[in-house]
């Protein structure tokens, strides 16, 4: 028996880890973690081949090449864009950089478990704002301050649920909340809105406005580089110097780098992935519309399916799974009776359509 014991907040604490098992292959239709449909951008790939010769040495701690195409994409100031180990690493140093422990963040009912995670291991205490309908509720979040709030989180689009807070909410969240509260907007499925909505923002104009004001993006998404682990945030100068003394030197790794300068570079895999999305959102929720089954709307590349029962849930997942298909179960989201899945290529898409219409007839899964 081991006398070593890791912090009290540890011991409480709900793990959460993506769930990627349960195929019966190696190589399954996996819809289960909201990766971009069309894989990485053909750039990307070939700029990784530059890498071969270098791998011994370390890479630049904060890579300008990498924060020059970040801010030629996305019109921000260079000198705020923090490149991170994922946006994951980022959501971990802004709770660690600002809860003491006991401090309280505000994290909302469906918000992405990755928040309450990370609140917990930093020490603060993650309280939890409920949503109206699915969608982050700012006037909860409100009732939620207290003199120990330092932080709040919320990711829009939302993850899981998909839904957007519209641009007046978030200003009016910054409006009412002291200024001393860390705001994070983690718009991690902004590009999937593609400046479609003229009610959405990322929430970039808001960091050059405030001090108190966060946004984190990542290339995990659309831009299809989950397996180099890359994310960006963007900061107000002060949360910018917290950060950058805190991140790992080497966070970034050279390869990520590479690829994703390219990668954000590469306007025309962006614009087809936009347009694949576009066309599979709507065909994909009407053929699982036609076979008897709920989607429920979205403004990313994923959506939730709501069935009859948790029951009936459980059971669509291991029918789907048994065909080689993976969607995401929601049980530590608290939505048991629902499960999520992105949007794939035309032929997965087309699988998982045939198989949602033979589902519809097994009467202990079907609404
Ligand atoms: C809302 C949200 N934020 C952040 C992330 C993590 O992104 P990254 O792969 O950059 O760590 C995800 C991934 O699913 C997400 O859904």
């Amino acid at each position: 028996m081991s006398n070593v014991t890791p912090k009290t907040a540890l011991a409480h604490m709900d793990i959460y880890r993506p769930d990627t098992s349960g195929a019966v292959s190696a190589d399954p239709i996996r819809l289960s973690v909201n990766e971009g449909a069309l894989g990485p951008s053909p750039m990307a790939v070939s700029a990784l081949r530059q890498m071969g010769e270098r791998l011994h040495r370390y890479p630049e701690q904060i890579d300008q090449n990498l924060v020059a195409a970040i801010a030629a994409y996305s019109g921000c100031n260079p000198a705020r864009i923090l490149p991170s180990n994922g946006s994951d690493e980022l959501i971990g140093l802004l709770a660690t950089a600002y809860c003491n422990d006991g401090d309280e963040a505000i994290i909302t009912q469906y918000g992405f478990l990755v928040f309450r995670q990370a609140v917990t291991i930093a020490g603060g205490v993650p309280v939890i704002a409920p949503d109206s309908d699915l969608t982050v509720s700012v006037d909860a979040i409100l009732e939620c301050l207290s003199p120990r709030t330092k932080l709040i989180f919320l990711a829009n689009p939302n993850n899981p649920t998909g839904t957007m807070i519209p641009r007046g909410d978030i200003e009016k969240l910054i409006a009412q909340v002291p200024d001393h509260v860390v705001i994070v907007l983690d718009s991690a499925y902004a590009e999937y809105l593609d400046g479609a909505d003229v009610d959405y923002t990322d929430g970039a104009e808001y960091v050059d406005k405030h001090d108190n004001v966060v946004m984190l993006r990542t290339f995990s998404k659309i831009f299809g580089l989950g397996a180099l682990r890359l994310g960006w945030g963007y900061f107000p100068d002060a949360i910018y110097a917290t950060l950058a003394t805190i991140r790992g030197a080497f966070s970034v790794n050279a390869a990520a780098a590479i690829a994703g300068a390219a990668a954000i570079s590469d306007k025309a895999f962006y614009q087809q992935s936009i347009a694949h999305n576009n066309k599979w959102m709507p065909l994909i929720q009407d053929s699982i519309r036609q076979a008897g089954f709920n989607p429920l709307p979205s403004q990313a590349n994923f959506f939730l399916i709501r069935f009859a029962s948790p029951d009936a849930a459980s059971h669509a997942h291991t029918y789907l799974a048994e065909r080689n298909i993976l969607l995401r179960k929601m049980v530590p989201y608290g939505l048991p009776d629902c499960l999520r899945m992105s949007i794939g290529t035309d032929a997965e898409m087309e699988q998982l359509a045939a198989a949602f219409k033979d589902m519809a007839h097994m009467k202990d899964i079907h609404p």
